[in-house]
């Protein structure tokens, strides 16, 4: 467990477990629009299923953050998604949250860690340059039409 005193009151921060996929559900629906943000299957089936490891912030009661993970093939971790609400930003809580996932898929045998970032995220790319990632080749359409991405990765140490 992390503890992170930014802001009024303490944040934790902890492994997520599957009954908190509806709140992490929320919060992507909060931060992104709705065409862009994942479907409540998709991430009971990462936590449940693939038992992908995931880490949730929280204020008190109330979780205001998470990062979800996965592998997607051997040897290749991804940065599934990274949410933060908006009056806990630039905080360090993505930071924490991000370390976090890079050592648990490190520790599952991640040599590379990928992503996609929306290409007109500036608060992505300019977090993700922070952190070490490359951006790669640009993904045509990535998010639907004229929604195009692009692909970072990082060779954690
Ligand atoms: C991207 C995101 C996760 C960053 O979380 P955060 O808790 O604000 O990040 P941190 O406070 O740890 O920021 C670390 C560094 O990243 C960079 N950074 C983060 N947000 C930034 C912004 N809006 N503008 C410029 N730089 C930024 C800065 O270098 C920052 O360090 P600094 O505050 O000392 O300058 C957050 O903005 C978020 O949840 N956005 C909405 C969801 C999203 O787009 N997720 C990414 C999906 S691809």
């Amino acid at each position: 467990m992390v503890r992170n005193g930014a802001g009024s009151g303490e944040i934790i921060i902890r492994p997520a477990a599957s009954s908190e996929a509806m709140r992490m559900w929320e919060i992507d629906q909060i931060c992104f629009d709705p065409d862009i943000a994942y479907p409540i299957d998709f991430i009971y089936y990462h936590l449940l299923v693939l038992r992908d490891p995931a880490f949730c912030a929280w204020d008190g009661q109330t979780m205001i953050g998470f990062v979800l993970t996965s592998l997607e093939k051997r040897g290749e971790g991804c940065i599934v998604t990274i949410d933060i609400l908006e009056p806990y930003r630039r905080r360090g809580l993505g930071s924490r949250l991000i370390g976090m996932a890079e050592r648990a898929l490190a520790e599952r045998g991640a040599r590379k860690i990928v992503l996609q970032a929306a290409v007109e995220n500036e608060s992505a790319i300019a977090f993700y340059g922070k952190h070490g990632y490359l951006r790669g080749r640009l993904l045509k359409n990535y998010y639907g039409k004229k929604k195009d991405a692009w692909r970072y990765q990082k060779m954690p140490k």
